[in-house]
């Protein structure tokens, strides 16, 4: 395997035919969170992305508006700006296929090619003349099986397909078979051409076994476009001219500096990111092409999956489009990040739902992450005056290499799922050696500090691993923990960077619940109902009060089966009853508010379940000693039993 000193990664560079969707974010923030990983890492990462402005599509679709197509162009690559400065897409370059520097690199690689002889000696380009089907949106010909009928409809357009013969400029694809074939059979080897999934490598050697057909690379009745040098009433095929964007935009025109550090260079990493219907252009077309100019080819391809919604395709037509604005103005830009990432497995295709974006911005960030942050924060400036603790042992909960390197391999949502694995084990620890109680002890003071320690670091470093997918909250949290806010590097990744003695910064909450959001208004004018967590205790003892417990939380309740031996009534109260109960090993007074449901004598005889280590109380003077379980069913108690039969002092969990 070749060393790899620079990493490329680009993007598809989207069409101007319409305002970004969310399949577009989705390719884009992979793309971002992978090149933050490598920066991370310290590696030379570079992300380039753009759009994609030529083409008869665009053109008619400027028409239509009544804009020049210029204006139009300029007008919807500001919204792709847009939209990813608010998505915290951090490229490194932006190309627009109508900038002049791509438009002379690409004259630059047309005339390379027009000299260019394929293995077999012959002409890489030649004059032929094509009749085919055209879609106009695809901005490519279509095989006749592949139409739909009736009305010779793009299978992917649903829009009728044109009957179009032209004399064209071709490039000879067909002799390039044994060499793509070769390329990707290397894989990551020298030479090599790395393609995954492994599914989709298959799928391009499926292509190239059924016989590749040689392609035409000008067109006759396009305007909007660069002109064939040789032929002026031509323009270059729209993809052979955006394909060009991956080196035109490192100044392949000029023999840039980035050109040839990112592209040209034997250690450069020269990786592409594309959906599934953009294949057969950057599998097969765009690496021969380099190939028979004397450029590089691309060394790695990604393809990743499709969002789809209720297992359909998104689409205008069905109306079932995702509004990646919409999701940035309600959520903001990490959750949307998190969500893409988390939810689908990068290469394969996932139906996205409202449903599992709120499940998982609850459960995951605003539950198991949120509360870590603020229960750790919130117990160190409780215990510790809001300063570091000393520095105690180690207790490993991630394993930064391998997040990174699930990162590597776009598996997002493994790396994510590493990291949430570490926020549990931290939630756990808070329960299990409850600080709380440790704080009341000056004997375990030094142990206080070791956890707490061991907490802060822990929340620093679950920010760092999740700052490639989330780098405002990661931001957040260095800013609480009183760490400048910077972009982090290796030397973050070390356990036990915090200093102690330092102070930390004010907590900010990091994600609100959403229902509250929605629900605040509604709430204020209704009394508080019991699935609302009460406020922050302000006592020094009480611990920070999470929404949901874990299980850890409810090992704490000790439940066990009990039988009554006697009942009576409480004197002067018409829904207290006294029962004597027997756990096995010892004998109880319960008092249960269950006298309007069952008459004392009928409770003899019956096994229950009894919280068996709740403190002692008095009702109306009597002494209870544990609590019954049941439910309310209009008003009525309804026992908690068993469906067959258990010992009495049997645990219940
Ligand atoms: N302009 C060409 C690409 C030229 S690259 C030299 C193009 N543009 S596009 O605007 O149609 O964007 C296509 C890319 O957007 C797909 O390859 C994919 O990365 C992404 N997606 C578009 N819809 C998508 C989904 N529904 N789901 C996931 N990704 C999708 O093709």
């Amino acid at each position: 395997m070749t060393e790899r000193r620079t990493w490329l990664l680009t993007t598809p560079i989207y069409y101007v035919n319409d305002v970004p969707h969310v399949g577009h974010a989705y390719t884009t923030i992979a793309a971002d969170t992978l090149t933050r990983a490598r920066r991370l890492q310290g590696k030379d990462a570079f992300l380039l992305t753009g759009t994609d402005e030529h083409g008869q599509n665009i053109e008619r679709i400027a028409r239509e508006k009544g804009v020049p197509t210029q204006q139009y162009c300029d007008q919807i690559a500001a919204v792709f700006r847009q939209l990813w400065d608010r998505l915290d897409i951090r490229y490194d370059r932006f190309i627009r296929t109508t900038e002049d520097v791509h438009v002379r690199g690409v004259l630059k690689l047309w005339g390379g090619l027009i000299e260019a002889k394929c293995p077999d000696g012959r002409d890489a380009i030649y004059k032929g003349t094509y009749a085919g089907w055209y879609c106009p949106r695809c901005e490519a010909f279509k095989d006749e099986e592949e139409l739909k009928q009736p009305g010779n409809l793009c299978s992917i357009h649903e829009r009728p397909c044109e009957w179009t013969e032209e004399e064209n400029f071709f490039f000879r694809l067909s002799a390039y078979e044994g060499w793509l074939r070769e390329a990707i059979g290397k894989g990551s080897g020298p030479g090599g051409l790395r393609i995954d999934p492994a599914a989709r490598r298959n799928e391009v050697l499926g292509i190239i076994d059924q016989g590749l057909k040689d392609f035409s690379v000008s067109r006759a009745r396009v305007k909007w476009g660069i002109p064939v040098p040789q032929r002026p009433d031509h323009v270059l095929y729209v993809w052979f001219d955006a394909l060009s964007n991956y080196i035109t935009a490192l100044g392949y025109a000029d023999d840039g500096a980035q050109y040839e550090k990112y592209w040209a260079s034997d250690g450069a990493e020269r990786f592409h990111l594309i959906g599934k219907d953009i294949l057969r252009f950057h599998c097969l077309y765009w690496p021969a092409l380099l190939q028979a100019a004397g450029v590089p080819p691309p060394n790695r391809e990604f393809v990743q999956g499709w969002i789809t919604r209720e297992g359909r395709k998104l689409s205008k037509t069905t109306g079932n489009v995702i509004d990646p604005q919409a999701l940035v103005d309600r959520y903001g830009p990490d959750p949307v990040r998190y969500f893409l990432l988390r939810e689908g497995t990068y290469g394969q295709d996932w139906d996205f739902t409202d449903q599992a974006f709120v499940g998982r911005y609850n459960s995951d960030l605003a539950n198991d992450l949120g509360n870590l942050v603020s229960r750790a924060l919130t117990m160190v400036q409780r215990y510790r005056d809001g300063k570091v603790p000393p520095r105690g042992a180690r207790f490993d909960v991630v394993e930064p290499a391998n997040v990174l390197a699930s990162y590597e391999a776009l598996d997002f949502a493994g790396a994510l799922s590493q990291v949430w694995a570490a926020v549990t084990k931290l939630n756990q620890r808070i329960v299990t050696h409850a600080p709380w109680e440790m704080a009341k002890d000056p004997h375990q003071s030094a142990r206080l500090d070791a956890l707490l320690y061991d907490l802060l670091e822990g929340v620093r470093l679950i920010s760092i691993l999740v700052q490639p997918v989330m780098p405002r909250a990661a931001g957040r949290i260095a800013r609480m923990l009183g760490l400048p806010e910077r972009d982090p590097g290796p030397g973050d990744l070390e356990w036990g960077r915090l200093e102690p003695g330092s102070p930390l910064a004010a907590i900010e909450p990091l994600f609100p619940r959403i229902e509250k959001a929605a629900n605040a208004a509604a709430k204020e004018k209704t009394v508080p109902d019991s699935s609302t967590p009460p406020p922050p205790a302000t006592e020094a003892a009480s611990p920070p009060m999470p929404d949901r417990i874990d299980i850890a939380d409810f090992a704490k309740i000790e439940l066990r089966a009990a039988i009554v031996t006697a009942a009576e009534k409480v004197e002067g109260s018409k829904k207290l009853v006294k029962l004597q109960v027997d756990l096995g090993t010892e004998k109880r007074q319960v008092v249960a508010g269950i006298a309007e449901s069952y008459a004392p004598e009928t409770l003899v005889g019956k096994k229950v379940v009894i919280v068996a280590n709740l403190k002692p109380a008095k009702l109306m003077g009597v002494e209870s000693n544990g609590m019954v379980l049941a439910a309310s069913v209009d008003g009525k108690a309804v026992l908690c039993t068993f469906d067959a039969d258990v010992p009495p002092g049997a645990r219940v969990k």
